[in-house]
């Protein structure tokens, strides 16, 4: 959701370059609108865009912003549209506040302000706080007891950093159930995750939730829940959490398609799961969100086929609404790439409250919240994924559950380390789906459909569409589009189906011969075997020969160029997609 950025200057030094600098590496976030305030001798400015970050920074060129300590915003709207005036940061006469959350009871806290006279002129539930902050100022009382005023008064999720006018050498942070890190180096400074500020901290700080804590130029003072002074753990920033850029490519996500036969080897590398973990362990349940939900649902095949233990894969942000029963000796898995989902975070408080089980996190992000929150953390070795349509962190979160699955079958393990050569042979079928992406790019709606393993690939293979492209896509198990998706195929409906040449071949096979009699727009990701026997009619892609169990991983490959191209031939905006961000820390 949204990132937020501050930074205190050395001396006379003006930050706003360096915000800039922290909001580019957040844009990933939200890019409804950017903003920046600072304080210079004791005055407030801002400069606010609505659209992305580069709106913003041609606004600061011909407006010379200038100041010693700031703070900066890259918002993805919740309440209020994606407009100049709802961007924040949001500023009274003496504060400046930026915010990544929701609070709930806005709507009562400006009520009571109104009545005391109070002007309001945003749609967003952050105003609220700045108002109530300036108040607090108004009354006599110092920015630290504002502060604890506001705390004390709003429900909801937040990562606030606020500059007072009164106090132009500090900046104010509070975080509860939404990231943020004060970061310690040649300046201090704050964000909502570490790499926005890789370039001045080596060294940052995760805030608890209910924490406060207050900045200036050499120290950081952190406050617990009750605002008693606390002492918080340092961590260096991993060289892992720092972006390289796009190198030689056009995007971060083409970029990051490339990078999955290494970051596969790497992660097979570092997940030798011993066994132990599922010693005692009847059940599992995975909960995760979106792509990593779908990792979860092709380790269901796998715990199942191979482990013998029962297996349960739950959407995060339903799981908890419906008083799910945990058994005991359930072994819990959360997946997520950023490690932040609220989401994700939320169901797991709701297995911490309701049993004993142990929870194991798989994430990619290095001490991400998710790490804080499990009791074990196994990372997938992918690196910084910067573009919002996950790919290699999903693939990668497919070998740590393969590592896990086949943890007791040396057979299956080598077989494992096969797939990163497969999928730089599949890499290299790029050329053979252009045309493909030209065929389905004036498409106004797409089906996907695999069996069995490959069932979740249809749906991600969906999901990857349709987030870049726009392009309505539904991904359904192979034999239950006669069940009803049948009705929406014609000649402008493609059909891309998974099927390789396993013992479920003839199935699908059969599937795709009923598509074929309805539809002339069908495309089959398959292998040389399977190829052979498919009829003249449909598009084939050839895919390597692997380890059926671990089609899952090599199929996703060519459906991430699929979706890549459509949406480059399309010329939508690749890495950050339309209405989405990267990091979803609302619920
Ligand atoms: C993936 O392409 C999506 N952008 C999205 O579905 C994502 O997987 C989901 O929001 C979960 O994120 P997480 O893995 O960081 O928890």
């Amino acid at each position: 959701m949204c990132g937020i950025i501050g930074i205190i200057g050395k001396g006379n030094e003006n930050v706003v370059g360096k915000i800039i600098h922290g909001l580019e590496k957040l844009e990933y976030r939200g890019y409804d609108s950017a903003g920046i305030a600072v304080v210079c001798d004791g005055k407030l400015s801002r400069l606010r865009a609505a659209g992305k970050l580069r709106n913003l920074i041609a606004k600061i060129e011909s407006n010379k912003l200038s100041g010693t300590v700031g703070i900066g915003h890259t918002r993805w709207a919740t309440h209020g549209k994606a407009t100049e005036n709802n961007a924040h940061p949001m500023m009274t006469k003496d504060v400046a506040l930026v915010h990544n959350g929701i609070i709930e009871n806005y709507r009562e806290l400006k009520f009571e302000l109104q009545k005391d006279g109070y002007v309001f002129s945003t749609e967003t539930d952050t105003e609220v706080v700045a108002v109530f902050l300036q108040r607090e100022i108004d009354k006599g009382n110092s920015p630290r007891e504002a502060f604890k005023n506001a705390l004390s008064a709003i429900e909801g999720s937040y990562a606030f950093a606020a500059i007072f006018s009164m106090l132009p050498e500090t900046i104010m942070v509070a975080k509860n159930r939404s990231p943020l890190v004060v970061g310690f180096g040649s300046n201090m400074c704050i964000a909502s995750d570490a790499s926005a500020i890789s370039a001045e901290c080596k060294e940052v700080v995760y805030l608890n939730d209910g924490d406060y804590a207050e900045i200036t130029e050499n120290n950081a003072s952190f406050f617990d829940k009750n605002f008693q002074p606390v002492m918080r753990k340092r961590f260096t920033v991993s060289e892992d959490s720092i972006d390289s850029g796009k190198g030689e490519y056009a995007h971060f996500m083409l970029k990051e398609i490339m990078e999955q036969p290494s970051a596969i080897r790497k992660t097979i590398l570092h997940n030798r799961i011993n066994a132990d973990i599922l010693n005692g362990v009847s059940r599992i349940l995975i909960l995760a969100c979106g792509t990593s939900y779908h990792a979860g649902l092709v380790a269901r095949y796998w715990f199942e086929k191979f482990l013998r233990i029962p297996t349960n894969v739950e959407i995060a942000s339903e799981y908890r609404y419906r008083s799910p029963i945990i058994e005991d000796n359930t072994l819990v898995f959360a997946i997520t790439q950023s490690g932040e989902t609220i989401d994700t975070l939320e169901a797991l408080e709701y297995v911490r409250k309701h049993s004993n089980a142990k929870v194991a996190a798989i994430a990619n992000v290095k001490n991400s919240a998710i790490s804080r929150a499990a009791d074990m953390i196994f990372y997938t070795e992918a690196g910084v994924e910067v573009g919002v349509a996950s790919t290699k962190a999903f693939t990668a979160q497919l070998v740590v559950l393969a590592a896990v699955a086949f943890c007791k079958s040396e057979f299956f393990l080598q077989e494992l380390q096969n797939v990163p050569t497969a999928c730089e042979e599949a890499l290299r079928l790029f050329e053979n789906i252009k045309p493909v992406a030209e065929r389905i790019k004036e498409a106004r709606s797409a089906i996907y459909l695999g069996r069995d393993l490959l069932y979740p690939i249809a749906l991600e293979g969906a999901l990857k569409l349709k987030e870049i492209s726009y392009i309505h896509a539904e991904g359904f198990a192979a034999g239950e589009m006669k069940h009803g998706p049948i009705a929406l195929i014609d000649d402008n409906v493609p059909v891309i189906c998974l099927c390789p040449h396993n013992e479920l071949f003839e199935k699908t096979a059969s599937n795709i011969a009923v598509a074929l009699a309805r539809g002339k727009n069908v495309i089959v990701f398959t292998d040389a075997e399977g190829s052979k026997l498919l009829p003249d009619e449909v598009t084939k892609i050839i895919l390597p020969n692997i380890c059926s169990e671990f089609v899952p991983i090599l199929y996703s490959v060519p459906l991430q160029l699929l979706a890549y191209y459509t949406a480059l031939i399309r010329g939508e905006d690749v890495d950050k997609p339309r209405n989405l961000a990267k990091s979803v820390t609302v619920e």
